[in-house]
């Protein structure tokens, strides 16, 4: 049974000098009360490496070195690391900037191509690198092991080494292992898992309020500099064994994927039997067990961690003996609802054969870049395969849906995007798109078809400028 602990000793960087949080020892007990109040109180300004300077890393990082600590970014490519350097980010991703650029301008942020001269001060490393899945959905550990095997000669003094990135159960151990391989002592590291659970196009805000903090030791006391350095957030931190802390992410993420397939299954009876899914999703989302998150219908999950999440669980799953039967199932309904989106607009249309259609959105979601597994290039790929010509605008994603598909149209405006088109399709509900004027989308369309994938407009202003609207689950 979990043990709940109230720990009134931890240091907190800037603030009332007492923790606000809870720290939930569950099954091995790991938290030390007596270590932790032997930690001085004060603010102690901590060195930090975080390795991998991508979504999750820049944003650790720069968060990290804006509320005090000296943070060295680490990553392969110079062109990054010189964008940073120039006070740009090299991802769109709301706020980031003005933080990174703080950050230069105290010092305490600074980036590197060399992790081993970096290790040699630091308190703390993070692993922020990516796991992408290999051919069989299991994730690929390439980059992780790489860090390992560039740090472990640089290890002279203790550190705490943290897996931000989102790895399987039992790569702890493995780090451990590796380690102890390449003889680093085992004394002079804590490995440790604190998964991220921020979102894109809202990480600096995410990772400023998180709704808890978890993370993962095999020794006591091995949280306390990760305790230093979340001290000031007023959310719980439950502490826990290394491999449920691990599981922990994988299960939270295929939980929300699970979520979304089941409403966009909802949505597909809603189609059939005059009900609408919106007004179930509010229905359902009212009631406190459920809640209204991860409950809209529309093309899909997509992006750089649901799809990769799900098939890693159930890689797990199957690792363990078990088969994953619902995660399987939630990705089937997934993979299903883009096809069965356009097959809908295919029975207007007649066929996609010389047909024009605008879409509107490349990024997986709103307010990132991030086109990982997003749904506009499973959809580009289908209505090529149909003889559809694409002509598409999106705010920030072009540039990198270009290098995959130099052959499409992109336009500069979602205006002249939908010109000629005979169908106009909304794949990502970025806000310059839902205040469109929708008079004006159907001046300059040839065709007068507005399918929407993320049911983003009113089906009223649609009608009334004289547009056959379409969307999903009704
Ligand atoms: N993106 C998200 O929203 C999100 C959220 C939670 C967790 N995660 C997890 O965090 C991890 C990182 O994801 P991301 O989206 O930030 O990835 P990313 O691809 O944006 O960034 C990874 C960075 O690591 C660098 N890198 C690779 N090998 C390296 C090495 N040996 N040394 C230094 N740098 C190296 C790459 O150049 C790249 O800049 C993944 O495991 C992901 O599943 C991501």
């Amino acid at each position: 049974m979990d043990r709940k602990v109230t720990l009134d000793g931890v240091p907190v960087l800037r603030g009332a000098g007492v923790v606000n949080a809870e720290v939930l020892a569950s099954g091995q007990a790991l938290v030390d009360q007596s270590a932790l109040r032997a930690n001085p109180r004060e603010a102690r300004i901590l060195n930090v490496v975080v390795v991998g300077t991508g979504y999750v890393g820049l944003v650790t990082g720069a968060i990290l070195a804006d509320q005090g600590s000296h943070v060295v970014c680490i990553d392969t490519d110079p062109e990054k690391l010189e964008t940073i350097n120039a006070g740009k980010s090299p991802i769109y991703e709301p706020g980031l900037e003005r933080v990174i650029q703080n950050g230069l301008r105290t010092g305490r942020l600074t980036t590197s191509l060399h992790l081993n001269e970096a290790v040699a001060e630091a308190d703390v490393v993070y692993i922020a690198v990516g796991t992408p899945p290999s051919a069989d959905g299991t994730p690929d550990l390439t980059y992780v092991l790489q860090v390992v095997h560039q740090l472990a000669p640089a290890i002279r003094k203790h550190i705490t080494l943290v897996t931000k990135s989102t790895v399987p159960v039992g790569t702890g151990e493995l780090i451990e292992n590796t380690l102890h391989q390449l003889g680093v002592e085992s004394d002079l590291v804590d490995v440790v898992s604190n998964p991220e659970f921020l979102r894109e196009g809202s990480a600096v805000h995410d990772t400023l309020n998180p709704d808890r903090i978890v993370i993962g030791v095999n020794r006591p006391g091995a949280e306390l500099k990760l305790l230093e350095l979340y001290g000031r957030y007023g959310c719980p931190i439950l502490v826990t064994n290394r491999t449920s802390a691990e599981l922990i992410k994988y299960a939270s993420n295929s939980f929300l994927a699970v979520k979304i397939s089941f409403i966009n299954a909802i949505s597909r009876i809603c189609e059939e039997c005059g009900a609408d899914v919106a007004d179930v999703s509010k229905g359902m989302g009212l009631d406190s067990r459920i809640g209204k998150q991860f409950l809209q219908a529309g093309l899909g999950w997509g992006g750089s961690c649901f799809p990769k999440d799900v098939q890693g669980l159930t890689k797990v799953g199957q690792t363990m003996g078990y088969d994953f039967e619902l995660l399987k199932a939630a990705e089937k309904v997934n993979n299903e609802q883009v096809a069965h989106f356009l097959d809908r607009l295919r029975m207007e249309l007649g066929s996609f054969d010389g047909k024009k259609i605008a879409i509107l959105g490349l990024a997986f979601k709103p307010n990132t870049d991030d086109i990982r597994d997003a749904k506009s290039l499973e959809m580009i790929a289908l209505l090529q395969s149909m003889g559809a010509s694409i002509q598409t605008y999106d705010p920030v994603a072009i540039d990198h849906v270009r290098k995959i598909h130099p052959e499409l149209d992109f336009r500069d405006s979602a205006l002249h995007a939908v010109e000629g088109a005979d169908a106009t399709i909304l794949v990502t509900e970025w806000d310059e798109f839902t205040g469109l004027d929708l008079d004006e989308v159907a001046r300059r369309m040839a065709g007068d078809l507005l399918f929407d994938g993320r049911r983003a407009f009113r089906s009223e202003d649609a009608k009334k400028a004289g547009l056959r609207y379409y969307t999903v689950g009704v």
